[in-house]
C-alpha cells in the first residue's frame, strides 16, 4: 500500500539524525520543511523532501493527499498514563476547590484506593470498553501510541486482569500501546498492617508472572511517602531487573526521599513527575541518561507546583512530556493541552513542547528507533493540522486542531 502525502504547508519532522533522543539546544530544532511532500510504503516512510524534489508524479497506484494549508507532525507519544480504570472522581476535584490536597483528600479514603475499588469490581469486558473508548478520543487529538500502566488492581486478579486488557486493546486496536506494569502504586488496604508482605507479593508472585506471560515492557513504583520507600522500590525494582524488565518510577511527585538518584541508580529508561526534584537528582539523572518525564496537566489539575523542567533541559537532561492521564491527578489526555501548559507555566519554546512530545516521548519508551519523528524507515504515524504553522497548536489551546490522521500508513477516516 503505497500513499503520497504532498503540498504540506509546513512538515515537522524532529528529525534526529540517527540519535535516540534530542537534548539541550537540540530540542528547539524541529527540521522543518516548507511546502514538503511524504511518500510512504508499506507502512513506512519511504521519501521526504519538498514537493518541488518530487521526482514523477504519482501514478494510479498511489494514493494521494493533498495537505495545501495544513501543517504535518509525527504522531504524539504518550510515554506515561493509567488510561485502564473504572469509575470517576469528580468528587474529589470539588474537595480540592475548596482547598483539599490531594494527599489529604488519599488519607480519608479517596486517592488511588477508590480507583482501585471500583477497578476491581468492573468486568474485564467493561474495563476495557472504558479504555477503548478513550483510547479513540486520544487518537482524534494526535496520539498514535500510548503507554498504559497497570496499578488500580494490586493484587493478582485484577493487576493480571488489567494488564490482559492492555495487551489486548494493542493487539485488537490501531494505537502502539506499551504495557507497565504498576502493582507498586498503592498499599492495599488488605496489606496495611504488612507494607512488607505486599513487596513479596510483587516480588514473588506478580513480577515472575507477569514476566512468563510477557504482560508488560516496564515495571513502574510510586515512590513516595505513605507509598512505597526508595528502600522498598529498590528491592522490587532489582527483581524487576532480572525478569528483564526496564524500570520506569514516580519521583519527587508529593515529597523528596531521594527517588530520582533511586532511579539512577537503577538505570530506569525515565523518571516521571519530578516536581519537587533537588540539584542532587537532577546530576543524578544527568550522569545516568534517564529521561526526564514530566507531567504538566498534573500540576495545572492539582493546583500544585510544577517540575523545574527549564533547569532539567538547560542541565542537557533529555525531556518528555506526557498527559499522565488518570482519573485522580489528571482527567486529561489532550497532548496539545500538556502542551501549552508546558509552555506557560514551565517555560517550554513551542519547539521543545514538540520535540518533547513526539521523539523524546519515543525514547522514554525505547522506541524511538522505530517511532517519534518523520524520517525514512520509521514508522509512517503522522497528523496533520489544521493551523497555520506549528507554533498555533499550542498559541490556540482547548480545541482540537486534527484534520487527517495516518497511522502506520493508512489513513483514517474519523
Ligand atoms: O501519577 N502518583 C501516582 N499516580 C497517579 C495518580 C493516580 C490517582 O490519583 O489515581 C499520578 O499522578
Amino acid at each position: 500500500m503505497n500513499l503520497l502525502i504532498k503540498n504540506i504547508k509546513q512538515l515537522v519532522t524532529v528529525s534526529t539524525k540517527g540519535k535516540p533522543y534530542k537534548s539541550g539546544t537540540e530540542m528547539r530544532d524541529l527540521g522543518i520543511i516548507e511546502n514538503a511532500a511524504v511518500m510512504i510504503q508499506d507502512g513506512l516512510f519511504s521519501w521526504i523532501g519538498p514537493s518541488t524534489k518530487l521526482s514523477q508524479e504519482p501514478d494510479d497506484s498511489i494514493d494521494t493527499i493533498d495537505a495545501s494549508n495544513l501543517i504535518a507532525l509525527p504522531g504524539f507519544v504518550d510515554s506515561h498514563t493509567h488510561t485502564v480504570f473504572a469509575g470517576s472522581r469528580e468528587n474529589e476535584f470539588a474537595l480540592r476547590t475548596e482547598g483539599k490536597s490531594y494527599q489529604e483528600i488519599a488519607v480519608s479514603g479517596g486517592g488511588i484506593l477508590s480507583t482501585v475499588s471500583a477497578t476491581r469490581e468492573t468486568s474485564k469486558k467493561e474495563l476495557k470498553k472504558l479504555a477503548s473508548r478513550h483510547l479513540d478520543t486520544m487518537l482524534k487529538q494526535g496520539t498514535t501510541t500510548v503507554e498504559i500502566k497497570s496499578g488500580y488492581g494490586l493484587n493478582e486478579d485484577a493487576e493480571i486482569k488489567m494488564l490482559y486488557i492492555i495487551n489486548e486493546l494493542g493487539d485488537e486496536g490501531l494505537m502502539n500501546i506499551v504495557p507497565t506494569f504498576l502493582g507498586a502504586h498503592a498499599i492495599p488496604e488488605e496489606f496495611k498492617e504488612d507494607p512488607a508482605g505486599y513487596v513479596d507479593l510483587i516480588c514473588k508472585r506478580l513480577l515472575p508472572y507477569v514476566a512468563n506471560h510477557k504482560l508488560a515492557k516496564f515495571c513502574d513504583a510510586f515512590c513516595e511517602s505513605g507509598y512505597f520507600s526508595v528502600e522498598q522500590c529498590r528491592i522490587i525494582f532489582e527483581t524487576a531487573k532480572s525478569l528483564g524488565f526496564g524500570i520506569k518510577i514516580h519521583a519527587d511527585q508529593l515529597s523528596q526521599i531521594g527517588a530520582s538518584k533511586l532511579a539512577a541508580e537503577m538505570g530506569a529508561i525515565s523518571a516521571d513527575h519530578l516536581e519537587k526534584i533537588d540539584d542532587a537528582g537532577i546530576s543524578a539523572l544527568k550522569q545516568s541518561g534517564t529521561i526526564a518525564v514530566i507531567l504538566p496537566g498534573t500540576s495545572f489539575f492539582l493546583n500544585c507546583e510544577y517540575a523545574p523542567a527549564r533547569k532539567i533541559i538547560d542541565s542537557g537532561i533529555p525531556l518528555a512530556i506526557a498527559s499522565n492521564f488518570n482519573p485522580g491527578s489528571c482527567m486529561s489526555h489532550s497532548m496539545p493541552l500538556m502542551m501549552t501548559i508546558a509552555c506557560t507555566q514551565m517555560s517550554l519554546t513551542p519547539e521543545e513542547a514538540i520535540c518533547a512530545a513526539t521523539i523524546n516521548g519515543a525514547a522514554a519508551l525505547g522506541l524511538s528507533n522505530t517511532l517519534g519523528s518523520i524520517e525514512v524507515g520509521k514508522q509512517a504515524d503522522i497528523v496533520l493540522f489544521n493551523v497555520p504553522n506549528y507554533r498555533y497548536l499550542m498559541y490556540h489551546y482547548g480545541i482540537d486542531h486534527v484534520a487527517k490522521l495516518i497511522k502506520h500508513g493508512t489513513y483514517l477516516d474519523f
